[in-house]
């Protein structure tokens, strides 16, 4: 597998290899009859046994559809999530990337919703990377997850230079943006490092997509909801890769009820490097961002001048 376009780009799509015709279909069929059992039963999730905290259509950005664990939801899924991740060539690229130990956090399928208002640029957990598998085909830039390429070579982050803007920002730079090109089926991969977000919705509900969160060892992660995936779920996939991915428990040290860290080796991981730029030698460093960097500067810096001044002389 060539990660050389991830590691330049921040970002890959690595085609539709690992699944065959059959399997697509069918994680495509069971995400879409759970998404839709979700959104009909969303007044009453417990009917299919859905937690409250595991549907989501209001807080990942206004206006997207997003249910956690759906493998536990769903064993069809899981049996291809399980196939996947015991697949040498992917297991190999994720581990040179995160450490021999790397953890699944969260796993999420996800569709924009017809007035998906879309989610400013911004970066997720030092070193974090993201799987994500096409549910649809992805011709089109509305309500597709968006980069702005190469951004995971700048050194500051996007916090540090107080620069997380509001989806509005991602109409005015459109053509700055990139977004993953790809069919159904098709597997990318991303560094959470890149500077992303998801592109409004041209009023279709569109971009049904599956997301794997992958954290490197060493790191420690949690859920503020106490849902770690069921016992019961956890043993009924035996002794896999897959579940040794998901189990919170296994190569993990427990800190507190909600949160663990990672056991470590002493092995490479490519994704935290990246979170030390000035330490790597930087060859495609690109003007783009470097405008893009200073003219929303010039945006929303004296923006936020005058709105606090408008604030203290009570005019708003
Ligand atoms: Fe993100």
């Amino acid at each position: 597998m060539n990660s050389k376009k991830l590691f330049d780009d921040g970002f890959i799509n690595l085609g539709n290899d690992l699944l065959n015709f059959y399997e697509i279909n069918n994680l495509i069929a069971q995400s879409t009859k759970l998404m839709e059992q979700a959104i009909n039963n969303k007044d009453n999730l417990s009917k299919i046994n859905i937690s409250k905290n595991d549907f989501n259509y209001e807080s990942i950005g206004s206006g997207g559809f997003a249910i956690k664990r759906p493998d536990q939801h769903n064993r069809e899924i899981s049996k291809i999530l399980v196939k996947i991740f015991e697949n040498n060539k992917i297991n190999y690229l994720l581990e040179s990337c995160l450490g021999r130990n790397f953890k699944i956090g969260q796993i999420v399928i996800r569709k924009s919703s017809k007035d998906d208002k879309g989610l400013g640029l911004h970066q997720d957990g030092r070193g974090h990377m993201n799987l994500v598998i096409l549910l649809d085909d992805n011709f089109d830039i509305y309500g597709s997850t968006v980069f702005l390429k190469n951004s995971h070579l700048i050194n500051a982050r996007l916090d540090e230079l107080k620069l997380l803007t509001s989806p509005l920002f991602l109409k005015i730079y459109k053509f700055f943006l990139s977004y993953i090109f790809g069919h159904r089926g098709d597997i990318c991969l991303f560094l959470n490092r890149t500077w992303h977000g998801r592109y409004p919705s041209n009023g279709e509900k569109s971009k049904f997509l599956l997301l794997t969160q992958l954290i490197p060892e060493g790191t420690s992660y949690g859920t503020e909801y106490d849902d770690w995936y069921d016992d019961d779920y956890l043993e009924s996939l035996g002794n896999s890769t897959f579940r040794n991915r998901i189990d919170h428990k296994i190569m993990t040290i427990k800190l507190n009820d909600r949160l663990v860290m990672i056991k470590d080796n002493p092995s490479e991981k490519i994704s935290l490097k990246f979170e030390s730029p000035k330490k790597n030698k930087v060859d495609n460093f690109n003007f783009v961002n470097i405008f893009y960097v200073i003219s929303v500067m010039l945006i929303v810096y004296p923006a936020r001048c005058i709105k606090k001044i408008l604030v203290k002389f009570k005019f708003i």
